[in-house]
């Protein structure tokens, strides 16, 4: 990977079938010109990534990824999808702990852990989504929580995997609720990241790794996100769904 350039991620969670994600990439594409100064991935709903794809045609910049996947390659799990099914429907990056899947469906840092290991062992990018909640932040734990859950979200990858991941750094307060960390307050928590994969991989490898920020990002605040030293991107939900609002925010931080 060419790292640190601008990363930007299209969180799609439930939102666009197939109809919808014709008519959004149509659009977006319209928007949004080829630029090879930044990294563009989306993560529609499963059910829509094929259509994501054959829209997007001769768009190899528009590159696609799964919003979670189970640990094992198959078996009988009931609704999952497996890493290794991923990258066959043509997904190169994976969403891994997101809040979503760790505060409604219940992921364990272990599970997370298990399932970028996974997701890297078919060769595919982990996005290791950590974040603190609200409670947390007022008793004074963010420290302490994206550091556990960066530690052991990377706890089954050899080093050499580790220096092929991204982080996403999302507060679950700014999530969805249209309240943005300020970029001083996310710059913070994205050092003290960076700072545990200087441990992990010293100074060069660590510098690679995109850490992205996630929260209500729009086009209104995501040029001042973008200025802070350690932010190197956006992981995008809200307003990933609307083309010209995402290509906006994608054509951002001319670096
Ligand atoms: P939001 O979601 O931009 O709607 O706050 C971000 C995310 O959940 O990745």
């Amino acid at each position: 990977m060419t790292l640190r350039k601008p990363f930007f991620g299209g969180n799609w969670k439930m939102h666009h079938g197939p109809s919808a994600t014709r008519t959004f990439v149509r659009e977006f594409m319209a928007e949004y010109p080829p630029r090879e100064d930044r990294t563009v991935v989306f993560f529609p709903a499963a059910i829509s990534l094929a259509e994501f794809r054959a829209t997007a045609a001769g768009r190899a910049d528009l590159l696609t990824g799964l919003q979670d996947v189970h640990w094992e390659s198959a078996g009988a799990f009931t609704g999952s999808i497996s890493a290794a099914m991923a990258r066959d429907a043509g997904a190169s990056f994976i969403l891994a702990g997101h809040s979503e899947r760790r505060h409604v469906f219940g992921d364990s840092d272990d599970d997370v852990a298990r399932k970028v290991a996974a997701i890297a062992a078919e060769g595919l990018v982990p996005i290791l989504c950590v974040g603190e909640k609200l409670e947390q932040r007022d008793a004074g734990d963010v420290e302490t929580v994206v550091e556990r859950q960066v530690q052991e979200g990377l706890s089954r990858l050899e080093p050499g995997q580790i220096a092929d991941v991204v982080i996403a750094y999302e507060p679950v307060w700014a999530i969805g609720t249209g309240r943005t960390a300020s970029a001083e307050d996310a710059d913070e928590v994205h050092r003290l990241i960076r700072g545990l994969l200087i441990e992990a991989l010293g100074e060069g490898g660590a510098r690679r790794i995109p850490i992205i920020y996630g929260g209500s990002v729009k086009p209104g605040n995501i040029d001042e996100l973008l200025a802070a030293p350690d932010i190197d991107g956006a992981l995008v939900g809200g307003a990933s769904l609307v083309p010209a609002d995402f290509a906006r925010i994608c054509l951002s931080g001319q670096r």
